[in-house]
């Protein structure tokens, strides 16, 4: 099997080696060249060592910052200090020289503005890198979270003609000729026309569907994109992010509440425990306070308070926020973080919000006016995960459906989860570019997905 720098690093010395990668540096004197080698299997790099008597001096010119080499050499114990081991060289192609006068990536740092237009490359910088390893790591250790319970991996489409959310924030997906759309008498638009012989859109949430994985093998989850529409130019929001969905039958918003606070320290402490040089160098790079802020959430438990405490503890603040509030208000960032930095200083669920900021799907509350909604509010993030236990009974969602003047065309299938056995069941949905936010401890939620969808962008 091919060996990458991160076994050959974490190996014992060997004769007749392969490494292969990128080089990050070249230094050295007129005797001996030191290149810094790096393959994207670890955030360190390998050194190689060249006695430039024995290469020829054209060659060693055209190792450069980015270019791609292939060294054949010894493995040996490392005179320098810094690295263990390092390859006493023999040999080296260079697979792809990289111009310095046009590669844009040289040895200084650059800001996460400028790497964001290099977008192509970036992955091949050590933040980026870090950033995307342990993005990786996240997402395998949500498979195996739930596969370790015996939850099922649920494919949910992501081309679907209902609005999850009901906040009309979808981008349509058709084939219709847009210079030449076909009309009914009336002069609509006549989808009977497109694709799908309906209006279809890309989802906002598997949720929908995950229901009705739930109402038939217990426990599913789906791990896949999902798209929003909305015009919202911030750190915390992208038009395409990724999203964890676990449903579950026979859970109560207790349970559910459980689920939420297990799953995420699951998830911090995994990268705790797999991703110690991409955190370590993260701290030091990025944010000092990062690993410590980690270690905190694991070992403590998360508050949890209904939103009408909180909205008491907020107007009881003496703080002047941007955006007032009283009971009734959705709760905008500054506010879910005043109460998770500064009132409680640790992560916070919010439970049994009015029932007129959430969706149509949530269990209504005998108070007529709240829901069983949770909100899982981050340090630095706001809001990581929302979820809710589900209205199961037929007659309160109908009655919920017709206040809100929905449109059931598209929702037969779901209301009749709620007619043929329905059952209690709960779920919730975790932003997976909010839980890297705060596990890499950047700070702008373009810099955790390789190439992110913003308004006005989708280039790369
Ligand atoms: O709170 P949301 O809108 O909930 C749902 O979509 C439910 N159907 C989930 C469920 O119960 N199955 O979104 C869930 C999470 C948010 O808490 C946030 O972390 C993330 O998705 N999120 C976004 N992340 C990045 N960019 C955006 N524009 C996001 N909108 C929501
Ligand atoms: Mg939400």
């Amino acid at each position: 099997m091919m060996k990458r720098i991160k076994d050959y690093l974490s190996g014992q010395p060997q004769n007749d080696v392969v490494v292969k990668g990128w080089v990050r540096t070249k230094r050295g004197n007129k005797n001996v060249a030191f290149i810094a080698l790096n393959d994207g299997s670890t955030i360190n790099n390998i050194q190689v060592v060249c006695d430039l008597a024995k290469f020829d001096e054209a060659l060693m010119k055209q190792i450069t910052t980015g270019a791609c080499l292939c060294v054949r050499g010894d493995l040996v114990p490392s005179m320098g200090s810094g690295q263990a081991v390092e390859v006493q060289a023999r040999e080296i192609e260079i697979y792809g020289t990289a111009d310095p006068e046009s590669y844009p990536l040289q040895k200084k740092g650059h800001s996460m503005e400028f790497l964001r237009e290099i977008a192509h490359l970036r992955p091949r910088t050590n933040t980026f890198g870090a950033v995307l390893r342990i993005r990786h790591a996240m997402a395998f250790a949500i498979h195996k979270f739930f596969n370790d319970k015996g939850f099922y991996y649920l494919h949910t489409p992501l081309i679907t003609a209902s609005d999850c959310e009901g906040a009309g924030e979808m981008f349509q997906v058709t084939t219709l000729d847009l210079d030449n759309l076909p009309r009914t008498e009336e002069g609509k638009i006549d989808y009977s026309q497109d694709f799908f012989g309906r209006q279809t859109s890309l989802t906002v949430s598997g949720q929908l569907e995950g229901e009705l994985g739930a109402t038939a093998l217990g426990s599913i989850y789906t791990f896949g994109p999902t798209f929003r529409a909305e015009n919202s130019n911030t750190p915390r929001h992208l038009a395409e992010f990724w999203m964890v969905e676990p449903e579950m039958a026979f859970y109560d918003v207790n349970d559910l509440m459980d689920l939420e606070e297990e799953f995420i320290k699951y998830l911090v402490q995994y990268a705790l425990d797999n991703c110690q040089d991409d955190l370590a160098f993260l701290n030091k790079m990025i944010d000092p306070e990062l690993i410590e802020r980690l270690k905190s959430v694991v070992s403590t438990e998360f508050v949890r308070l209904t939103y009408t405490e909180g909205i008491k503890i907020l107007e009881a603040s003496g703080q002047k926020f941007e955006f007032p509030v009283s009971w009734g208000v959705d709760l905008q960032s500054e506010h879910e973080r005043y109460l998770v930095e500064k009132h409680f200083g640790k992560p916070v669920i919010l439970t049994d919000y009015p029932k007129d900021i959430k969706a149509f799907y949530m269990k209504q509350n005998d108070d007529g006016k709240t829901v069983r909604g949770t909100d899982v509010l981050f340090p630095k993030i706001g809001e990581i995960i929302g979820g809710s236990e589900r209205e199961a009974s037929l007659e309160k969602l109908n009655r919920r459906i017709a206040e809100l003047k929905m449109d059931t065309t598209n929702l037969w299938w779901y209301i009749d989860t709620r007619r043929f056995g329905t059952c209690p069941h709960s779920g919730f949905g975790l932003g997976f570019e909010r839980l890297l936010l705060f596990v890499t401890g950047m700070s702008n939620i373009r810099d955790v997905i390789p190439f992110p969808r913003t308004p006005k962008t989708a280039e790369f």
